[in-house]
Parts: structure tokens; C-alpha cells; sequence
């Protein structure tokens, strides 16, 4: 089935379209087709949809039909779109490119690329002594087929231990090991979430935790985070869950990504108890859990207020060790683990007997690959910050105390302007708009601190002088506003 996206839609994606970096240089038609273009690659506007008919989108967007035809045309031209008489155009990959692991899209060719698309680091020194260690220990597994749906139980039991020394006491039956969070999250919401059913999530939020949702049709409220310190409003957060009952809330209370907010403990044990009373159950993604910068005092694990199984914890080792390693794992009742397995068969059997073993490995050395991961990250964060600070002054940034994200307000609604200008001086960035729903966010950025201080000091000395160029170009157009039909 090929889905559509209707004239107003894209109109509302494309917002400030004519508001380009070097507009006033180039016809409407190449403004337009440019934006289209910046859509596609950030992953607002999925491969695979059909368009609005050029008289459609002329009409959201006011302007002559001869217009949104040029612009076809050169998408067309440039391999973004493929059109057939009579059925209408899609969208598509260009043979120059390649969807990179942020869903951003990445030209064949980006060595030179600074990726601030991904909120990733590079693997620590004791994954290969690890991967040596697991190779080891495979004899032990080879005399069975290898299939283990909730996971290796060495693994399994590693991972309830990390749990109970955080104050939350877990069986390794409480466990199913999945192939990273992603998977993990995908799997609980082919469970918990009939198609079409209600889920609340945090605005912003992880992109990916929202294609997993569009994936299951499901219908997305959100709660607005404020953008200071705080973060939740805990009153409308309880508000809301009271009034839509949602079938389920995603949330990302520990250095949430992007904002990098805490969230209190009071809140915690709250949210649990109104979420039991709507008949809501709580996916809390724990990604960046063992990442406190700061000495920062985590509160206690969401699940530890909860005494009616509502709460399905997913986390993995992605952050704090390495991404490419792929295992993640939920934390649920003993009976809900069994039914994710047996949903999880049907899907992929299960998860990498030797990888399962190079995490046990690893989780063995957390306690000092984390402690270094912390280090690294603290002295990046301030690097990333000292760099805003000098180069662009206007920006206003929260000092997040933990994760491996910054969530900058900018001095104008610019975000996606800026990442496509970026993207032309070797910088990819992830615009504030593919955090929410509906192209709101155009004054936030998402800015990683995973890559060397060298880069990020780079990276942010090529935004500043974009930024700059940006003003020039369109300073009075962007403040405009604009009537979105
Ligand atoms: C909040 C959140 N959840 C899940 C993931 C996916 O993690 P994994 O690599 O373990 O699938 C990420 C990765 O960026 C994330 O930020």
C-alpha cells in the first residue's frame, strides 16, 4: 500500500520553504524542490510516499501550479522523485545517497562529513579483549541449536543484577534480551499497542521512538517538555494520562534524548500511580541510565513504585558501550517476558549467541568502561558548551546532567535552514523538527557530544558561519509569519 501525504501536509512540513540560505539568489521552483529535498533527508517525509498533485500542492502553498511543476520536475531530475502519468509521483532514494543509521540520509561519498546526526560513541578499548573472551566461552553453547528467545540466561542474569543494584529487585525470568532498544521497543508495542491505539509521548522526542508508534498506526498525543531545567510538568503530565487514558506512554525519563532532563523521583512514584489508575501502561526507555555526568544522584528506577506490573522498562547497551554490539533487553513480569518471546519468534528467533556473550564480557568491566565513558562525556559536554558560547552567544542551552545530548534554543525558527546549509559545509545535523510531530520545534537543534572535542569545536565554528550566512539571506523572511492553509 502506498501512502500519501495531502497538500496541507506538506505545506505545514515545508513551513518557511522560500526562507532558504542563499533564496534570494534562486527561483521559487529550486527554493521549493531544495525543501522537499530537506524533508526527504531528514526523514520527515518518508521513501515511498506519493506526493500532492501539482495543482493540490499549488493551491496549500499559494502559489502558481507552473511553480510546484518546475520543482517536480528537478526532483525528478536530481533521482529524489519518480513519476508515472495518470498515478502521480513518490519519493525515492537517489542512487548518490544512502539512508545512514540516524535515518538521516548520507551522500555515498561523506568522509569528510562531521555526523551530529548521531547521538553514538565509537566503541570503548575492551570490546575486542571481550569479543576474544566470548569466543572462548562458545564451545559451551555449541552443543545446543542456539536459539534462546529471551536470551542467554548468563546474560539474563547479569542484566537483573544491574537492576537489583540499582535498588530494583529483578529475576533473570524478569529479562528478555532483545537486539537493541529499538527492537526491544517494537516488540512491546506489537504487544501492548492494538493498531490505532493511544499512546502519550514526551515532545520532543526520539524520532525512532515515533516511527516505532507510526509503524503500529498508533494515535500519538504528546506532552510539551519545557525547555528549562525542569523539564515534565508533572501536573499537566498526570493531567493528560487522567483524561485520554491512553493505552500507553513512552517515556524517556533519564537524560531524555534529545533535552537530556531527569526526571524527579516524586514524579516517578506519581506517574506510576496515575498511570494505574487510567489504564495506561508505562514503556520507560532507560537508553542513557549509566550516564550521570556531574555526579549526578540518580532518583530510583520508574518500575520501583510500581506494584501493579504497569510498568515494562527497556534499556540496552548501546549508549554506554557500543551500538554496533545490538543487545538490549525489557524488563517485565515473568509471564509478560514469556509472551513478548513467543511474539519475538515470530519475528526473529532470537538474538546472537556470541554477541550475547561479548556483552557479558563487557557488563563484567562496566563499572570501568562507564566510569570512562562519564569522563570522556563530561569534558566533551563543556567543550560543545564553551564552542556555543563563543560562536553563538544568542543560542541558550540547559546544561543537561547526563546522556550525550544538548538541546539548544536557537535565535529563530532556522533549525532545518540551518542543517541543509550545514550539510553543504560538511556538518550533518538532526533538525529540532525531527524531535515532535507536525514540523513544530524550528527553534531547537539537537547537538550530540559523542565525537572528539577537536570535531565538535569544528563542527560548531562551520554552523556559526552558516548561521551567519543564514541571517543574511533571509533575516526578514522568516519572521514573516506565514499562513499555513
Ligand atoms: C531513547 C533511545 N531509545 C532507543 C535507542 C535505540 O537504541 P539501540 O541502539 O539500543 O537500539 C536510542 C538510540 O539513540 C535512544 O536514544
Amino acid at each position: 500500500m502506498t501512502s500519501q501525504v495531502r497538500g496541507s501536509q506538506l505545506a505545514r512540513l515545508l513551513g518557511q520553504w522560500h526562507a532558504l540560505p542563499g533564496r534570494r539568489r534562486s527561483p521559487d521552483y529550486a527554493a521549493l524542490a531544495a525543501a522537499v529535498r530537506g524533508l526527504l533527508a531528514d526523514g520527515r517525509l518518508p521513501l515511498g510516499v506519493r506526493l500532492p498533485a501539482e495543482r493540490e500542492l499549488a493551491e496549500a502553498l499559494q502559489i502558481s501550479r507552473t511553480t510546484v511543476s518546475a520543482a517536480y520536475r528537478q526532483l525528478r531530475e536530481t533521482g529524489h522523485l519518480a513519476s508515472r502519468r495518470g498515478a502521480g509521483s513518490w519519493t525515492m532514494l537517489p542512487g548518490t545517497h544512502r539512508v545512514a543509521t540516524s535515518g538521516l540520509w548520507a551522500p555515498l561519498d561523506d568522509r569528510d562529513m562531521i555526523d551530529l546526526g548521531i547521538a553514538a560513541l565509537a566503541a570503548p578499548p575492551e570490546l575486542v579483549p571481550a569479543a576474544r573472551a566470548a569466543a572462548e566461552d562458545l564451545p559451551r553453547y555449541l552443543g545446543g541449536a542456539g536459539y534462546h528467545p529471551t536470551g542467554i540466561i548468563e546474560l539474563r542474569e547479569a542484566v537483573a543484577q544491574g537492576y537489583t543494584d540499582r535498588g530494583l529487585p529483578t529475576q533473570a525470568e524478569q529479562i528478555m534480551v532483545t537486539s537493541g532498544t529499538q527492537h526491544a521497543l517494537d516488540l512491546v508495542l506489537r504487544l501492548m499497542l492494538p493498531p490505532g491505539g493511544g499512546a502519550l509521548v514526551e515532545s520532543p522526542t526520539y524520532p525512532n521512538g515515533l516511527a516505532a508508534l507510526a509503524a503500529r498506526r498508533a494515535r500519538i498525543a504528546t506532552h510539551g517538555l519545557a525547555a528549562d531545567e525542569v523539564g515534565w510538568d508533572g501536573e499537566l503530565l498526570l493531567g493528560s494520562l487522567r483524561q485520554s487514558r491512553p493505552k500507553l506512554a513512552y517515556l524517556i525519563p533519564e537524560f531524555h534524548n534529545p533535552t537530556g532532563h531527569l526526571m524527579a523521583a516524586d514524579l516517578r512514584e506519581k506517574l506510576v500511580a496515575t498511570a494505574h489508575t487510567a489504564g495506561t501502561d508505562l514503556i520507560i526507555d532507560e537508553s542513557f541510565v549509566d550516564l550521570p555526568l556531574d555526579r549526578t544522584v540518580l532518583p530510583p528506577p520508574t518500575a520501583a513504585f510500581d506494584r501493579h506490573a504497569r510498568v515494562i522498562t527497556i534499556g540496552g547497551m548501546s549508549k554506554p558501550y557500543w551500538g554496533g554490539l545490538r543487545i538490549g533487553w525489557i524488563r517485565a513480569s515473568a509471564p509478560l517476558v514469556q509472551r513478548l518471546a513467543a511474539v519475538r519468534v515470530g519475528m526473529d528467533m532470537s538474538s546472537p549467541v556470541l554477541d550475547q556473550l561479548v556483552a557479558v564480557h563487557l557488563l563484567a568491566v562496566g563499572p570501568t568502561i562507564v566510569a570512562a565513558r562519564r569522563r570522556q562525556l563530561t569534558a566533551q559536554r563543556d567543550v560543545l558548551i564553551e564552542a556555543l558560547a563563543e560562536q553563538l552567544p544568542e543560542w541558550r542551552v540547559t546544561v543537561p546532567r547526563g546522556g550525550v545530548t544538548l538541546w539548544a534554543e536557537l535565535d529563530g525558527p532556522v533549525s532545518s535552514a540551518l542543517a541543509r546549509a550545514a550539510e553543504d559545509v560538511g556538518v550533518r545535523l538532526a533538525p529540532g523538527p525531527r524531535f515532535g510531530l507536525d514540523g513544530t520545534l524550528e527553534r531547537f537543534l539537537r547537538l550530540p557530544f559523542t565525537l572528539p572535542p577537536a570535531e565538535l569545536v569544528e563542527a560548531v565554528g562551520r554552523i556559526a558561519a552558516v548561521r551567519y550566512d543564514l541571517d543574511r539571506a533571509t533575516a526578514s523572511r522568516w519572521r514573516d509569519p506565514v499562513v499555513i492553509a
